[in-house]
């Protein structure tokens, strides 16, 4: 009855206005599951490659027209046939006829399209709702969000060195009440921001973007807004950061343009260590670049027993990445972004080495999106816990949190919210 009969693909727009796969897949059944693949700017070096088509008079270069044809071409002709609910059979033939070990060849956006789309099309033809079909009744942990608030970096054009402020309403009872609490704080940042004369303009991710050149500067503002709501910083909603380290490191230091100075491995973490003292942070995603494994060693030997250290760019969701930290003792939680390994089985089988070893897991959007909401569903299937997806502003981003309030809806008296036990270091 799951037999996949038809993939089709097309290109569409994502958040920042680039074309991005799209992928329909068809059973025989007559069930069909779509999905739209994201897209990042500060990628990490060992991601899966996102095939782009070049052609400079179109689409400035970035059209996927090669990964449409790819994904209805040579990725259909090798999942035809299969049954949809086979889902490592399917990811197993993607990866056979790309055949290349960083998905270059065909496209790992290709390929997630394919594997995401067939995900969803046995979940439908299971009637079953994506979270239940891949987590089973047990799958009812909401995950606490990680709410962009104030966004620097690769994802603004301010001077912010650190790419993303967050907050997590970890004292919220429920997830609908944490979305509350951090849309609460966004505006009443957005005020602060307007009375100090900033500009309330937002960025790639939908949090604020005003002209700070400081991390200081912008902790300031983000723990008085908590306060000014009404929360307790620290106790009923923590600060998550993302400096996104490895887009600033240079030449073998930090070189913080932003701030108008350069800082070696050791003053780096020094600061750190001094903004975690500072500040009620539970949690830094990329403290430390991608190959400053020797930084990554002593600030998780420095501050890993007490803050959530997690790796996105050193990691990139890929199992065997993870699995050299776990083994020398470096980050303690990572980032799942389905897009930096390219199929649903990698991505599952990445949560479950994470999970072995104690670390923790955060699902996680990319700074390009669609209205695609798998990602929530991936975070209730898995029961991770934790999920990054930007700001409470713009469709984007509020699709996936959306999706998160219909899901707990759904699930009624079983749901479940971890509160600040979620991103505390196991
Ligand atoms: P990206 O940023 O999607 O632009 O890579 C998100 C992140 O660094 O976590
Ligand atoms: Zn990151």
């Amino acid at each position: 009855m799951t037999v996949i009969e038809e993939v089709v693909a097309r290109q569409i727009l994502d958040s920042r206005g680039n074309p991005t796969v799209e992928v329909d897949v068809r059973l025989r059944d007559g069930s069909s599951g779509r999905a739209a693949v994201p897209s990042g700017a500060s990628t990490g070096a060992a991601e899966a490659v996102e095939l782009r088509d070049g052609d400079p008079r179109r689409f400035h270069g970035k059209g996927v027209a090669t990964a449409v044809a790819n994904a209805a071409g040579p990725l259909a002709d090798a999942v035809r046939g299969l049954h949809a609910e086979e889902q490592a059979q399917v990811d197993a033939a993607l990866i056979a006829a790309d055949g290349s070990p960083d998905k270059s060849r065909l496209g790992a956006n290709a390929i997630l399209g394919v594997s995401l789309a067939t995900a969803k099309a046995a979940a439908a033809a299971s009637r079953r709702p994506l979270y239940r079909y891949l987590g089973g009744d047990g799958a009812v942990r909401l995950p606490v969000p990680m709410i962009n608030i104030v966004n620097g970096g690769a994802h603004a054009d301010n001077p912010l060195d650190f790419q993303e402020f967050m907050v997590a309403p970890v004292g919220a009872a429920t997830f609908f009440e944490a979305v509350r609490m951090g849309s609460e704080i966004f505006h009443t940042l957005r005020r602060a921001l307007a009375a100090a004369g900033h500009n309330t303009n937002v960025g790639d991710e939908g949090g604020f973007a005003p002209a700070f050149t400081t991390a200081d500067e912008a902790l300031r503002f983000v723990t008085e807004a908590i306060a000014a709501s009404g929360y307790e910083p620290g106790g009923d909603v923590t600060i998550c950061l993302d400096p996104a380290a490895s887009e600033f490191y240079k030449g073998g230091a930090y070189d913080y343009a932003g701030e108008g100075v350069a800082r070696s491995t050791a003053e780096h973490i020094d600061h750190l260590s001094g903004l975690l003292r500072r500040y009620p942070i539970a949690s830094v995603e990329d403290p430390v670049a991608q190959d400053d494994i020797d930084g990554w060693r002593a600030l998780t030997a420095r501050e890993g027993a007490g803050t959530q250290l997690v790796g996105d760019d050193v990691f990139c969701t890929d199992a065997a990445r993870l699995a050299a930290g776990i083994a020398d003792g470096y980050a303690n939680a990572i980032l799942v972004k389905v897009n930096q390994v390219g199929t649903l089985t990698e991505t599952l089988s990445t949560v479950d080495t994470a999970r072995r070893a104690g670390y923790r897991v955060v699902m996680s959007h990319r700074s390009g999106e669609t209205e695609d909401t798998t990602i929530a569903d991936l975070a209730v299937a898995t029961g991770c816990g934790q999920i990054k997806t930007g700001s409470v502003s713009r469709s984007d981003r509020t699709a996936k949190y959306n999706r998160l309030i219909r899901i707990e809806e759904e699930l009624g008296a079983r749901a479940e919210f971890p509160g600040a036990a979620a991103l505390r270091p196991a």
